[in-house]
Parts: C-alpha cells; sequence; structure tokens
C-alpha cells in the first residue's frame, strides 16, 4: 500500500525562472526521507509536485512504476501536514479525524474502529471530544498529523510541521512523527530547514541547495563525511583551515599552513603531492595536546555540558569569511578547562578530519558517498 517514490530528471519553471534544472532522488518504501536546505532553494517547490498542486515542466515522477505526473492531487492518494495545522475548529478531535474518512464509503463501524487506533497511535484518545481551541499546539499537530494518516495514504509529506511549535514540544514532537511513522509504515517526505531535526527523525536526508541535491545520505554518513563544502557547513558547524596534500615514501599527509602535518591513510588516487586544499575539522574533534595547531582564546561560552570557544588563528591559515572557529570541550572529559587570552595548542582527530578541493566542490576521502 505505501509505495516507493521516483523523481527522475525532474524540471520546475515559473516563467523564465528555472526552480528545479533537473532534479532524479529514489525513495524507498516506508522510508522517513527528508529534503534540508536553506530558504528558497526548492523544497517546498519538490513536495508540491509530488502532491500534485505544482505542474512539473520535465521529467517525471512515479509512484511505483505508475507515472504520476498527470494524476490530478486528489487522485494521488497522500496525506499531507504543513506548518499551520489546518485543522477545523469547530470540530471535535474525533469529528477531525473523522473527516477523511467519511467522505469514503465506510460503515460507522469501520470508522470507529480507525479512529480509535489512530488516536492511540498518536497518543491523542484523552482528549477525543474537544474542540482544537482547548488544546496545545503539540496536541493540535498531533490530530494534524492523525487526520492526514488515517485515510491511510500511499505517500505523507509533510512540509515544515513543527515550526509553529516551542522548542521543547518540537523536540516532544519528533520522537512522536518518527515513531508514528515507523508504526503506519508510510513512505514520508518530511522538509525542514531546521538542521537538527532532519539529523534525528530522518532514515535519508538530501541536502538541497539551489535547486540541486548536493548530498544524499543517512544523517550519521551527511555529518562525518559531507560531499562538499556547503554540507559540511549547512549542517553543524565545520571550521576551515587552509592546507595542502604532501605525498611521501610512506604515504600521504595533509599540511596545515602553518606546517603542522597529519599522516592520512584515506585520501583518494587524487591527492596528489602539492594539491591546494581544504581541510575542514568539526569543534567538538579538537583536543588539548602538547602538538597541534597554536591558537588563542577569543570567547568562552558555559553551556552545561560543553565550553564553546571561539579561537583565534593566524589569518593565513583560514579560509576567509567563516563566522568564527570553534571548539566545544566536552566537560565530561575535559581534563583542563581554558580562559580567553590562553594560547593552547589543539589537536584535531585525524581520524574526522574531512579533506575538500581548493574550490570545495568535493571531499577528496575515500569512502565518501554522493548518494547512499
Ligand atoms: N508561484 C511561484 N512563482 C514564482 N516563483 C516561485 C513561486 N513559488 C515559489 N517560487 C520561488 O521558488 C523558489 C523556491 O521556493 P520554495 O518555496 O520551494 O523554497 P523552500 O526551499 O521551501 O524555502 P523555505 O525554507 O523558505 O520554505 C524561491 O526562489 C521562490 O521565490
Ligand atoms: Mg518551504
Amino acid at each position: 500500500m505505501s509505495v516507493e517514490i521516483h523523481i527522475n530528471n525532474v524540471v520546475k519553471r515559473y516563467g523564465d525562472l528555472t526552480i528545479i534544472p533537473g532534479l532524479t532522488q529514489d525513495i524507498r518504501n516506508g522510508e522517513l526521507f527528508t529534503l534540508l536546505g536553506p530558504s528558497g532553494c526548492g523544497k517546498t517547490t519538490l513536495l508540491r509536485m509530488i502532491a500534485g498542486f505544482n505542474s512539473i515542466e520535465g521529467g517525471e515522477i512515479k509512484f511505483n512504476e505508475q507515472v504520476i505526473n498527470d494524476i490530478p492531487a486528489h487522485k494521488r492518494n497522500i496525506g499531507m501536514v504543513f506548518q499551520s495545522y489546518a485543522i477545523f475548529p469547530h470540530l471535535t478531535v474525533r469529528e477531525n479525524v473523522e473527516y477523511g474518512l467519511k467522505l469514503r464509503k465506510l460503515t460507522k463501524t469501520e470508522i470507529k474502529k480507525k479512529v480509535d487506533d489512530i488516536l492511540e497511535v498518536v497518543r491523542i484518545t484523552e482528549y477525543q471530544d474537544r474542540l482544537p481551541e482547548r488544546l496545545s499546539g503539540g496536541q493540535q499537530q498531533r490530530v494534524a498529523l492523525a487526520r492526514s494518516i488515517v485515510i491511510h495514504p500511499s505517500v505523507l509529506l509533510m512540509d515544515e510541521p513543527l515550526s509553529n511549535l516551542d522548542a521543547k514540544l518540537r523536540i516532544e514532537m519528533r520522537s512522536a512523527i518518527r515513531d508514528v511513522q515507523k508504526q503506519v509504515g508510510i513512505t514520508t517526505v518530511y522538509v525542514t530547514h531546521d538542521q537538527e531535526e532532519a539529523l534525528s527523525i530522518s532514515d535519508r536526508i538530501a541536502v538541497m541547495k539551489k535547486g540541486e541535491i548536493q548530498q544524499t545520505a543517512r544523517p550519521h554518513t551527511i555529518y562525518t563525511r559531507p560531499y562538499n563544502i556547503f554540507v559540511s557547513t549547512f549542517i553543524g558547524h565545520s571550521n576551515l583551515f587552509r592546507g595542502h596534500v604532501q605525498s611521501t615514501e610512506t604515504g600521504k599527509a595533509v599540511v596545515f599552513a602553518d606546517g603542522y602535518t597529519v599522516p592520512m591513510d584515506n585520501l583518494s588516487e587524487e591527492a596528489g603531492d602539492g594539491m591546494e586544499v581544504i581541510i575542514s575539522v568539526r569543534p567538538e574533534e579538537f583536543s588539548i595536546q602538547q602538538e597541534g595547531l597554536a591558537c588563542k582564546v577569543r570567547t568562552k561560552v558555559f553551556l552545561g555540558k560543553y565550553i564553546n570557544y571561539s579561537l583565534g588563528f593566524p589569518e593565513e591559515m583560514l579560509l576567509p569569511d567563516q563566522p568564527s572557529i570553534e571548539f566545544s570541550q566536552d566537560l565530561g572529559h575535559a581534563e583542563q578547562v581554558l580562559e580567553v587570552g590562553d594560547t593552547v595548542t589543539l589537536r584535531p582527530n585525524p581520524v574526522k578530519l574531512n579533506v575538500f578541493t581548493s574550490d570545495g566542490s568535493r571531499n577528496i576521502l575515500r569512502d565518501v558517498v554522493h548518494h547512499e
């Protein structure tokens, strides 16, 4: 009943403006697939093409083997949840959830059973006789979720469903959505520009920029082995250093601009002696050591479990236009706490380094995947 979605070279144009120049992506049966990217990159546009609310100017979208380009929205058997809850204020929770079922030819007993079940799944049974105005934002969003899945759609589409909720509720609703989605087993396309939400909820993430997919992979892969500098800096913080490759008889290394050298055994063939590269270090992958990169502590922010330091390096060591160079120190393991003005040597964890071509377009480690 749930389906695979095949998006083959689809194009979206508004007049002369091309929003999506040709996008290809498969979405697996039953997976929670997230489109993540900055505002205006085309996430909603693509979702609306899948839903049938946007025309398709090129390529095709298939549900399993069926091309759906010309099938009207109401015949695509889709459930949708948006940012605004779009539930009826004058109907009770139960009536809201029943609504879609009443339009179908089902007996009273069948409807009651389906609604009972789904209220249970999204944990709103106790509020079933209330009007929406007497529910919290998270409870209203659960009603919207229940209403969209009770009709057993083939595909569930969600566009920033949590962005109207406060921070604590958003986190609670993440696991609620994930649990419900897995329990019902429905192929889901989820749109967000919140990277943490994407990392926590998704089976796979596609990172988009200007209508093009930069990388599709599992959350852990996206974070630890970003395909290019855009992905690396869009998801989490990445400190970017200038460097070059050094090739010796014993193997390869990357050399930072101050001469600090890190032997690497996972550089691809392409990494030749002298090649200019960008070396990327996550803030949590520094440790205070005798040997490493010398820098100065500029600011210090205490965050409970962590201390975040902003670091000063000689300008020639860094890529320009970075908001800050950060070191995030886990206080569970820290032996030495730094103060503003301290000079320190930080060793980047070699196995966690990422190395990119000097234009930032490609990670040149061997185990990087563009699409998994
Ligand atoms: N009806 C339209 N006519 C012309 N341009 C449009 C139309 N709808 C969207 N666009 C443009 O298409 C681009 C992608 O918009 P879209 O709404 O898909 O972005 P998004 O990734 O969902 O962003 P956000 O995170 O802000 O919701 C934007 O540049 C937008 O201005
Ligand atoms: Mg949008």
